[in-house]
């Protein structure tokens, strides 16, 4: 048996996250959430004093990274969503995380990774690729919520500004550049429950399963 890889990208509040945790229940397969490998990066980089704009510096950083340092509450901030989007625009922090991106993609079996640059860089031979969408504002009301219920005390406007700014930097960078690729599944939720969002997902993914294993 193959290996069944299933790329899932999106912006930020797209509903990816959700999306690829469900479809790893759904269809057995371990999930990595690859934001979280730029939001240690540029935690770590603010940590340690040094520039966020260093690539040299960062890039350091992001080869010592281990699996360990991914569990940190820190990391889930609004604050570690910015830093992220800065230190992810440099070619040797993007490099440094390739290795562990891809001896994740390629356990027996298969995996799930969600990002911005999943089907396109990372694994552009998965056979299974979605690229989950919603509009700002949604994205930012998601955002917001979610925000608010770990207790950080901030205004839907400021969210919704950090959404732009952050899709304008991760889709205008020159460095694997947040795009769709061209063989992926549009998914639009902006109109959409996570649990319509989801049903949606598996029924894509469910069709690419059935393909792909006819290809064995
Ligand atoms: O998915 P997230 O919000 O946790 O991602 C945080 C930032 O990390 C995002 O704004 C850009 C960067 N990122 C990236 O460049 N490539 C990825 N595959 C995942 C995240």
């Amino acid at each position: 048996m193959g290996r069944f890889v299933i790329a899932v990208d999106g912006p930020a509040a797209s509903g990816k996250g959700t999306i690829a945790m469900r479809l790893g229940r759904a269809f057995g397969l371990p999930v990595l959430d690859t934001g979280l490998l730029y939001r240690a990066v540029g935690v770590l980089t603010q940590r340690a004093g040094e520039s966020l704009d260093d690539e040299g510096a960062t890039g350091s950083i992001a080869a010592l990274m281990t699996a360990g340092q991914l569990d940190d509450p820190a990391l889930r901030t609004r604050a570690a969503g910015e830093l992220a989007s800065r230190v992810a625009i440099h070619r040797r922090v993007r490099d440094a995380l390739l290795a562990f991106q891809h001896s994740f993609a390629h356990q027996d079996g298969g995996a799930i990774l969600d990002g911005r640059d999943i089907g396109t860089v990372i694994c552009p031979d998965a056979p299974a690729k979605l690229y989950v969408t919603a509009t700002p504002e949604v994205r930012a009301e998601r955002r917001w919520k979610q925000l608010t219920a770990q207790g950080e005390v901030v205004a839907y406007e400021d969210v919704l500004a950090d959404i732009r700014r952050r899709d304008a930097r991760d889709g205008g960078r020159d460095t694997a550049p947040m795009v769709a690729a061209p063989d992926a599944q549009l998914l639009d939720t902006t109109e959409m429950t996570i649990e319509q969002a989801a049903d949606a997902a598996r029924r894509i993914v469910e069709v690419a399963r059935a393909r792909w294993e006819s290809s064995q």
